[in-house]
């Protein structure tokens, strides 16, 4: 009779099919699989498909390899098995999934499956992509059904070859894989894990592109839930920031980094510490590729270099550009020359507003002339010491910092961050040191203090004029806010939620027990994702006129008046960093710290946030006061006074 092995899927002569061994690749058939987990050979899965031996699996999910009964081929079956939320008893088809918080997480991710493999389906009359046949779910789980693709990874045949390939070889490579990733991309899809292991040469000459487990497709919700997965040396920085924007571009460098690891031999350093040490002024450990195949030709280098470049604004814009720079197409600048031109650019900048202050001789002008006539400041670090009451924030202002270290090549910025709990103390230690005291520290959590120097906001404008300030340059400070709160009524619309008490609860509320509730603009996002479409927010205090809208400052800062003139020239101009368009956007657009106390930001903010639109046009009346107690109490005391 005939039999059709559970390995190679093509037909033999036998008398029996349990035990015998196939005569084309030996295999026996029912040899139990390699781990307990996965699913025996022989099994029928949608009364269709023949299931075969496992041909790959990961922490996420296993491949095998099997027979499509109705369609007459072999076929690829990935079966989401995630290993930290599921296991399968030996022998069973039925997974279990872990109980708890583990149970909602893998659903989550089974959705994400099932979206991974419906959106690469789209893609079905495209060549050069996994053809995904069909998918659905059985035994607890998710299943995608793909054509079976005969070849090898890029990265299996990086080993044969003994880890490099020659340049040509992987231009020609990389060229192809620009070309689907136009494709790609042009449907509003990022891959998001590009990387030797996700290419396939297939035995037809074909290059496909596969695993689309990380992609982003435009279904947000999806995208919230998704467990991001990221290739060290692969992976962009702007994939470690679960808010960062990204786009073709962080393909582009993923893309460079796998055409670096055939020609190098290497794989690149990972971004996230090259980002480091840049930041530390200990210079890119990136090198460039020809310094490991001096071979290369010069565009290629520049080429490479460019795709990884770790500003995304200095990578190609889309891979058809990538693919005319390693084409030798077109001619290219080198990043190290755009990174010049752009510190060029803004000395430039600060020139011209120089040269308007000549001009426009107004109070305002004539101020950040004085501040800005010295384009220059001496080499020194910036030593930063914040409170980090979410983990993370140091992160944050190293990032917020960027732009101001590219600016200031001779300037380090060094953030130290403590808990809260530690902090005062922390900061008396540091602020008496003469050489290594801090210069720039956070003022919300500590009163007012004789260390504290007196600072004129005027002098924080940077070229801006100062209308784009929501603090005022009336009067010195000594702490300058960052950002902003202001307090909303949040209300309730589903009608699960019981009656708000007397006084203002916000963790009821959250918990949906409260049908209104008073808070700060800060926590805007928590309600968000805890009432996922049942709240309204509008402007607490409306209507009452007894009260205007209560605004407080938020993320203050103070300069230390014991720190040498230069760090404290230093430390206002980092601060005036912080107060630009970048930062702000990082700050309070990117990460919800708060209200940007810029005004081109916050419109941004309202944009993306419509519920908060009635603070369009809103100036508070002083943000630099730090009115702990109305604020509270205003909060607090909401429903009694309305
Ligand atoms: N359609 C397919 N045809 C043949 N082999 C495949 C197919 N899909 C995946 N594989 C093999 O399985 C491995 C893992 O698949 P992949 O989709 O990249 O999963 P993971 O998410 O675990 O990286 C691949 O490297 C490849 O060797
Ligand atoms: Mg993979």
């Amino acid at each position: 009779m005939k039999i059709r092995c559970q390995s190679c899927m093509q037909e033999y002569e036998a008398d029996k099919a349990e035990g015998s061994f196939c005569t084309l690749c030996g295999f026996k058939q029912g040899t139990p699989p390699k781990e307990a987990y996965h699913l025996h050979p022989g099994i029928l899965l949608q009364n269709r498909y023949y299931l075969g031996t496992v041909v790959a699996y990961g922490g996420f999910g296993i491949i095998y390899r099997a027979w499509d009964e109705m369609m007459k081929v072999v076929v690829a079956i990935k079966e989401y098995f995630p290993a930290v939320y599921v296991n399968r008893n030996p022998g069973e088809q039925q997974i279990l999934v872990y109980s708890g918080k583990k149970q909602g997480e893998f659903q989550a991710g089974l959705k994400s499956f099932l979206a991974e493999a419906r959106n690469t389906a789209k893609f079905s009359q495209y060549e050069n992509i996994v053809k995904v046949f069909d998918y659905f779910e059985a035994n607890g789980t998710g299943y995608m059904v793909m054509e079976y693709m005969t070849g090898r990874t890029l990265k299996q045949y990086l080993k044969q070859q003994g880890g490099r390939l020659p340049w040509d070889m992987t231009v020609q490579i990389g060229a192809s894989v620009m070309d689907i990733l136009k494709v790609v991309h042009e449907a509003g899809i990022l891959h998001r894990d590009i990387s030797p292991d996700n290419i396939m040469l297939c035995d037809d000459g074909r290059v496909k592109l596969f695993d689309f487990g990380a992609a982003r497709f435009s279904d947000l919700e999806a995208e919230k839930m998704r467990t991001i997965i990221l290739k060290i040396g692969y992976a962009p920085p702007e994939q470690y920031r679960s808010k960062s924007i990204q786009g073709p571009w962080t393909d582009i460098y993923a893309l460079g980094a796998t055409m670096y690891r055939c020609i190098t031999g290497k794989v690149p350093p990972e971004s996230v510490n090259r980002q480091e040490a840049v930041f530390r002024k200990e210079g890119d450990p990136l090198k460039r590729p020809s310094e490991f195949a001096p071979e290369i030709p010069a565009f290629l280098d520049t080429a490479l270099m460019r795709s990884m470049a770790l500003e995304p604004e200095l990578r190609f814009r889309t891979a058809p550009e990538f693919k005319d720079a390693v084409l030798n197409k077109k001619r290219i600048a080198d990043v190290e020359q755009l990174l010049k031109k752009k510190r060029r650019n803004r000395a430039l900048g600060i020139a011209a507003a120089a040269l308007a202050v000549t001009a426009a001789l107004s109070g305002v002008f004539i101020h950040y002339r004085k501040m800005y006539r010295i384009a220059h400041l001496a080499p020194t670090t910036i030593r930063v010491l914040i409170s980090e009451d979410v983990p993370g924030e140091k992160d944050i202002y190293r990032e917020m910092s960027e732009e101001f270290m590219q600016n200031y090549p001779d300037v380090s910025v060094e953030i130290n961050a403590v808990s809260p709990e530690e902090y005062e103390e922390e900061l008396k230690k540091n602020l008496g040191k003469g050489d290594g005291a801090v210069s720039l520290f956070e003022s919300g959590t500590a009163g007012e203090l004789p260390e504290m120097e007196e600072i004129d906001p005027k002098a924080l404008y940077g070229d801006s004029p100062a209308e784009e300030f929501l603090i005022s340059g009336e009067n010195k400070v000594h702490k300058v806010p960052l950002g902003f709160e202001v307090p909303v009524l949040y209300e309730n619309t589903g009608d699960a939620a019981g009656e708000a008490g007397g006084e203002n609860q916000p963790e009821a509320f959250l918990r949906g027990e409260a049908k209104r509730a008073v808070f700060s603009s800060t926590r805007y996002h928590e309600v968000q994702e805890a009432l996922p479409g049942v709240y309204a927010v509008s402007e607490a205090g409306a209507g009452n006129k007894a009260e205007k809208l209560h605004a407080r400052g938020l993320e203050f800062f103070s300069v230390n008046r014991n720190a040498s003139e230069l760090d404290r020239a230093a430390a206002e101009r980092l601060l005036s960093y912080w107060m630009g368009e970048k930062a702000q956007d990082i700050l309070h657009v990117r990460y919800h710290r708060a209200l940007p106390v810029r005004k081109t930001q916050l419109a941004e903010l309202l944009n993306l946030t419509p519920e908060l639109k009635f603070l369009d046009g809103f100036t508070p009346e002083q943000l630099c006061d730090e009115d702990q107690k109305s604020f509270d109490r205003f909060c607090a005391e909401y429903y009694g006074e309305t």
